[in-house]
């Protein structure tokens, strides 16, 4: 996979991504977006990978948002296409159906942090600082962030990131919620990878629908959700994973999942 805006290496069953336009802060063009959903759609349906990596270019940004240089030309009718374009890309990655870790490597503001939102687990470096920025542009963010954000961390908390445009740093970060680790730069793909490998180890198939059902707290109300848990709980009773999860522990023994 070749792209220009994007470094993909795969090893181990863990898929590294890195945003790579360092000199504009990894900002979210057009090029960089339409090569988004493209390495993700293949992504979805890659057998040799079972868990994503998210991060940024550079040490100083993950993601700056979108570019800005990109905004200026938009009215109402191209402005809500542009956000139901970004949305649909991140709404890929929140529904790959694998984990997505972001290791937010700096500055995660507007689009920067609305992808860190649709991933499924964010750690950060310290140095990471996170916004919403977009009240400063006289927009508000379009890719999401007023709907991840607040189930995230809380209407309040969404409420004043979102209406005074402020950055938080990564351990305010920590402290909300909006990210689970702090980690200083250098150990940040380290720790990112430690993730990843622990959930290599269990079955992928429990994996997939624990996503499934968490997704449906952002989606469903309660009583839809617990239905949807109900059901996916069911269908990995009828696993080969299951029977060599619960026989293996049972057995003392290490379970070898096979993903069926
Ligand atoms: N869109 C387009 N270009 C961006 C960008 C964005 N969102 N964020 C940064 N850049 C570019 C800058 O224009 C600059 O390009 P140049 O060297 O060609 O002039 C380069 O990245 C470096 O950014 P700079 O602003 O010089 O770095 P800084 O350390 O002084 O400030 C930030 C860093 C992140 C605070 C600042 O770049 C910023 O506020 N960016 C915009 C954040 C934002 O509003 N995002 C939401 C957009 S909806």
């Amino acid at each position: 996979m070749t792209y220009s805006t994007l470094i993909v290496t795969i090893t181990n069953r863990i898929a590294t991504v890195t945003i790579n336009r360092p000199d504009k802060l990894n900002a979210l063009n057009a090029q960089c977006k339409s090569e988004l959903r493209d390495l993700f759609s293949k992504l979805k349906t890659n057998p040799e990978v079972d868990v994503v990596v998210l991060t940024g270019s550079g040490e100083k940004a993950f993601v700056a948002g979108t570019d800005i240089a990109e905004l200026t030309k938009l009215d109402a009718v191209s402005g809500k296409e542009f956000a139901a374009n970004g949305q649909s890309i991140f709404d890929l990655i929140q529904h790959l159906g694998k984990p997505v870790i972001a290791a937010v490597n700096g500055y995660a503001l507007g689009g920067g942090c609305e992808i860190a939102l649709a991933c499924h687990i964010r750690i950060a470096s310290e140095n990471a600082k996170f916004g919403q920025p977009e009240v400063n542009l006289g927009i508000i963010p379009g890719y999401g962030g007023t709907q991840r954000l607040a189930r995230l961390v809380g209407a309040g908390r969404a409420m004043e990131m979102i209406l005074t445009g402020n950055q938080i740093d990564a351990n305010e970060a920590l402290r909300i919620g909006l990210v689970t680790k702090v980690v200083p730069q250098s150990e940040l793909l380290a720790t990112a990878e430690s993730i990843a490998k622990t959930i290599l180890s269990k079955g992928q198939l429990a994996i997939r629908m624990s996503i499934k059902a968490i997704n449906a707290t952002m989606e469903a109300p309660l009583n839809e959700g617990l239905h949807i848990e109900a059901g996916l709980f069911g269908e990995c009773c009828s696993t080969e994973d299951f029977r060599e999860g619960t026989t293996a522990f049972l057995e003392k023994r290490k379970p070898v999942f096979k993903g069926k």
